[in-house]
């Protein structure tokens, strides 16, 4: 049988959403509006990284040759894009970048009521590798009355409104946590849209893979050390695969699609280990949780964790719940 050539009723990420606000009596559109302006920061950001344009930069085009010359990293364009984009959506007061020391405070004129922390670029190792890289995003609703000031932005991921994060793989792909389910959106470069290719999607409650980065094994605790080495002993099951791309939104999205744990560890080096709470741990905790697996720092749910600082570190566990579950019975 053949199938119709065309999709002409395709759900796009932006029709998606739509339909999801159009659920809450009261929605005003405005996270509709973020969520775009978010898009177009990715759009952008993903054609940068799949090197659109490239042969104008150097030089295959004519008249300028700019090889040789600086061109902007991408992790700094990147942020750019985002800092614009949110800024100019009318809906954010406050965003916290991994790129930017402080909070940015948006001009007056142009604040609504949402907090975003983001990560613009993450997994900087494998930018100029062309190994898999992706974007993180948070979002929060602003508690507080007047001014906007750096404790708006020191919430829980319990409090979050939605989170996802974009990854610049073999395909990009959006996927978003949003009210009760997390989606998953492939991006289709023939229209320009996010198309949903992965609805309500689900961890598996069990996988074949552990992620951690095996080089610091002489650093972790004891309960990682036993776990890790459980999990190649043949002598107690079935040994795990190991797989780790050392891109965070690359290591969780194989989590999610075909289960497993992902581990970034406390270490004697780095007692809080290396991951950011606000704009890495907290997204894709809320995601996993979300599709029915579990997030943790060791000994509570990453979600519950209140942050002190914006750029504050967790260690953190993710992944299956019967993974993660097992993980957490050899650390305690
Ligand atoms: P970055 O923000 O500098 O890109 O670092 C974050 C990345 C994560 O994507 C990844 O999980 C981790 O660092 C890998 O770190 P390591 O190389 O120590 O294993
Ligand atoms: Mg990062």
């Amino acid at each position: 049988q053949q199938g119709p050539a065309f999709d002409s009723n395709a759900m796009t990420l932006t029709r998606f959403v739509l339909h999801e606000q159009r659920k809450f009596k009261d929605a005003t559109g405005d996270l509709t509006q973020l969520l775009n302006s978010i898009q177009t920061a990715i759009k952008a950001t993903a054609s940068a990284v799949r090197k659109a344009g490239i042969a104008k930069l150097h030089g295959i085009a004519g008249d300028v040759n700019v090889q040789g010359e600086e061109v902007k990293k991408l992790d700094v364009l990147s942020n750019e894009l985002f800092i614009n984009m949110l800024r100019s959506s009318y809906t954010t007061c406050l965003l916290v970048s991994e790129e930017n020391e402080n909070v940015i405070e948006v001009e007056t004129q142009c604040q609504g009521k949402y907090i975003v922390c983001f990560d613009p670029l993450d997994g900087s190792s494998n930018i100029d590798c062309l190994v898999s890289i992706g974007s993180i995003f948070a979002i929060y609703r602003k508690k507080s009355e007047g001014a906007p000031t750096v404790q708006d932005a020191l919430q829980p991921g319990n409090q979050l409104v939605a989170a996802g994060y974009a990854l610049y793989g073999s395909a990009t792909a959006i996927v978003l946590g949003l009210g009760t389910s997390v989606n998953g959106f492939t991006y289709d470069p023939a229209i320009g849209e996010f198309i949903l290719t992965d609805p309500n999607m689900r961890v598996p409650e069990k996988g074949k893979i552990y992620s951690i980065n095996e080089g610091y094994a002489s650093d972790w605790d004891a309960g990682v050390f036993n776990y890790i080495a459980a999990k190649k002993d043949p002598t107690k099951g079935k040994p795990y695969g190991a797989r780790y791309v050392g891109s965070m939104v690359a290591d969780v999205h194989r989590t999610i699609k075909y289960g497993g744990i992902f581990i970034y560890p406390a270490t004697k080096a780095a007692p809080n280990g290396k991951l950011r709470l606000l704009y890495e741990c907290n997204p894709m905790a809320y995601l996993m949780i979300l599709a029915g697996g579990l997030a943790s720092n060791g000994k509570i749910s990453i979600l519950d964790i209140v942050p002190q600082k914006i750029h504050e570190r967790s260690p953190i566990v993710l992944g299956s719940k019967g993974d993660v579950e097992e993980a957490l019975s050899y650390m305690k």
